[in-house]
């Protein structure tokens, strides 16, 4: 692995995935591990790059040299990333964003009554972080990733032309969260290319690899 591929470069990443709180105990998540986001964190640091990593709730150990914010919503996230990625060269998305989030969030726990209705939970969209940051006038080299159960091509590729980014990587492995192997299928504009399954330490090297020659290609 080169240890300097990406010298003087600033990576802004986002990992885990987020939690939107119905009340004080109860919320909306997923299953993201926050795994292959840390180890972008980890690979690209040991590149040489100046590290940003904005997590989500994950229970794991911030990378050496790295610098973390740790948020729990969407929204926060969004707060955190928007005012910092046009101070970095490249913008990695890996977090798994809860794309709704409860309209309104009780301050007390919503308690279970035998008189009253099951409560029925609004949700209204979360924002879309990469997407707004691919809009920004100085917007950074953008990754997105795409976690499918069906479909990925063709998804991950809707999500390079909705998203209006360069280069999209699709998770091909069954099941990736919590994994710590995964097959990648990287998708831009030109075509397809499929990473065959490693740890998602050697991906995520097999990604700075990546992102490197397409920051070189550009100039
Ligand atoms: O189609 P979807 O919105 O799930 O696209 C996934 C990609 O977009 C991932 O890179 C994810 O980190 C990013 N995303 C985001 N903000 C959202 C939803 C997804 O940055 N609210």
């Amino acid at each position: 692995f080169q240890p300097k591929l990406l010298q003087g470069r600033r990576l802004l990443i986002t990992a885990g995935p987020t939690f939107e709180p119905i009340d004080p105990v109860r919320g909306l998540t997923n299953l993201s591990s926050g795994k292959m986001g840390f180890a972008m964190a980890r690979a690209a640091q040991e590149a040489g790059a100046q590290v940003t990593l904005v997590a989500g709730p994950v229970h794991l150990d911030t990378p050496a040299g790295v610098r973390r914010i740790d948020v729990r919503t969407a929204q926060q996230m969004f707060d955190a990333v928007l005012p910092l990625a046009a101070q970095h060269d490249v913008f990695v998305a890996t977090a798994a964003v809860a794309d709704w989030r409860p309209a309104g969030t009780s301050d007390a726990k919503i308690k279970k009554q035998a008189d009253r209705a099951v409560p029925v939970l609004e949700l209204v969209e979360n924002p879309d972080i990469l997407a707004a940051v691919a809009r920004l006038p100085d917007a950074p080299y953008c990754v997105g990733f795409a976690a499918e159960s069906h479909d990925l091509a063709r998804h991950a590729r809707e999500k390079l032309q909705r998203k209006n980014v360069p280069l999209v990587v699709g998770n091909l492995g069954p099941a990736t969260f919590g994994r710590d192997d995964n097959a990648l299928l990287l998708v831009d504009a030109q075509g397809e290319r499929e990473v065959p399954c490693a740890s998602k330490r050697a991906l995520a090297q097999e990604l700075v690899r990546e992102i490197a020659g397409r920051l070189a290609a550009r100039g």
